[in-house]
């Protein structure tokens, strides 16, 4: 995609940091923009902001882990401003604590945001998007997480690293409708994700992690460095240009990512020299096999093309 002008795009977590960047990024360049937020004060701030600057944006209160809220909010954004050939899966939380002590609300709430909040924006918007026949866009935002992870960012990195083999997983399976996938990884972003755990709901309320206020201002601290919202946007309009798989603008994010996969690629190579070599000929029974199952499978693909494409004709004749 090269011309925004006039383009619908839905953005989750669209009234803060990253996602408000590309709502303001994304408006300027023509976009009819939905944000969708879970808090209410958030989306009311943004539109202060939006409204000084007739830009045609709407915004929807929305919890991403909410399916049925998601199906209703997509059919809101088609009502205001039409089909949407832009998706961001923006919105995302953030609490760090000893993995082992982890509860599992603790899981539950970061992985049901982080990661089963894009989920839902793949799930809910990808068959729009298919069926307008438009083609387009999405961007899912994981981190620098996705490549590496810790004890103290366990839970994160879990839903991160998810985020990461979804969008690639989709990429591959939605290039031929025309609609690209992006992976954006941020290193950091000045932003208000240190005060996400505020959004924690009450019925994720058990947590083996203590955090404080004096956490959470250390953490500001750390964040109130990090790239400008609207800048990190303005790259990830030039990697929907080029429909980069990666969206990763941070030039120190090369040398850590290079280490964390030196390190797998350390460990495939047999540590025992006297290891018995491998037996050639199961490897190569077991490749005819792959191959075969990929026969079958392509042969499915077809079919469900075919029935697709039936589907589609009838349509545009009705
Ligand atoms: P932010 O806190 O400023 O914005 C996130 C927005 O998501 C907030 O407005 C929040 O209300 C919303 N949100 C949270 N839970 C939600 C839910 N269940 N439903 C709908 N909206 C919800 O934080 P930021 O930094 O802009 O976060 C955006 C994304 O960037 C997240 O996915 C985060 O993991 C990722 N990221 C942030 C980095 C940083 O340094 N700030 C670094 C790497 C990745």
């Amino acid at each position: 995609m090269q011309d925004f002008r006039g383009k619908v795009a839905f953005i989750t977590g669209g009234g803060s940091g990253a996602g408000l960047g590309q709502a303001k990024v994304f408006a300027e360049a023509g976009c009819k923009v939905v944000i969708a937020d879970i808090r209410k004060q958030a989306l009311m701030a943004a539109m202060d902001y939006f409204k000084t600057k007739n830009h045609a944006v709407h915004a929807i209160e929305l919890d991403i882990t909410d399916r049925n809220a998601f199906e209703r909010a997509a059919d809101e954004t088609e009502k205001v401003f039409g089909t949407v050939q832009l998706l961001f899966n923006t919105a995302g939380v953030s609490q760090f604590g000893p993995i082992e002590k982890s509860t599992f609300d603790d899981w539950d709430w970061q992985i049901g945001v982080n990661y089963g909040g894009v989920l839902n924006g793949v799930k809910t918007f990808a068959p729009r998007m298919i069926a307008h026949g438009q083609g387009g866009h999405i961007v899912n935002t994981a981190s620098m997480s996705a490549f590496n992870a810790s004890s103290i960012a366990g839970i994160y990195s879990v839903s991160k690293f998810a985020v990461r083999a979804l969008s690639e997983a989709f990429r591959d399976a939605l290039a031929k409708y025309n609609i690209g996938v992006s992976c954006l990884c941020p290193m950091n972003i000045n932003t208000e994700i240190a005060d996400s755990v505020k959004t924690r709901p009450a019925k994720y309320k058990s947590t083996g992690f203590d955090t404080d206020e004096r956490e959470i201002a250390a953490l500001r601290e750390i964040y109130a460095h990090g790239m400008d919202p609207e800048e990190l946007a303005r790259h990830v309009m030039e990697g929907i240009k080029k429909n980069a798989a990666y969206i990763i603008p941070y030039p120190e994010a090369r040398q850590p990512i290079i280490n964390s996969i030196k390190k797998i690629v350390a460990d495939i190579l047999p540590a025992d020299p006297v290891a018995p070599a491998p037996d050639q000929a199961a490897m190569q029974k077991g490749m005819e096999a792959m191959r075969a199952w990929r026969d079958v499978r392509q042969e499915i693909e077809k079919e469900e093309q075919q029935k697709f494409d039936k589907e589609m004709a009838e349509r545009a004749r009705s």
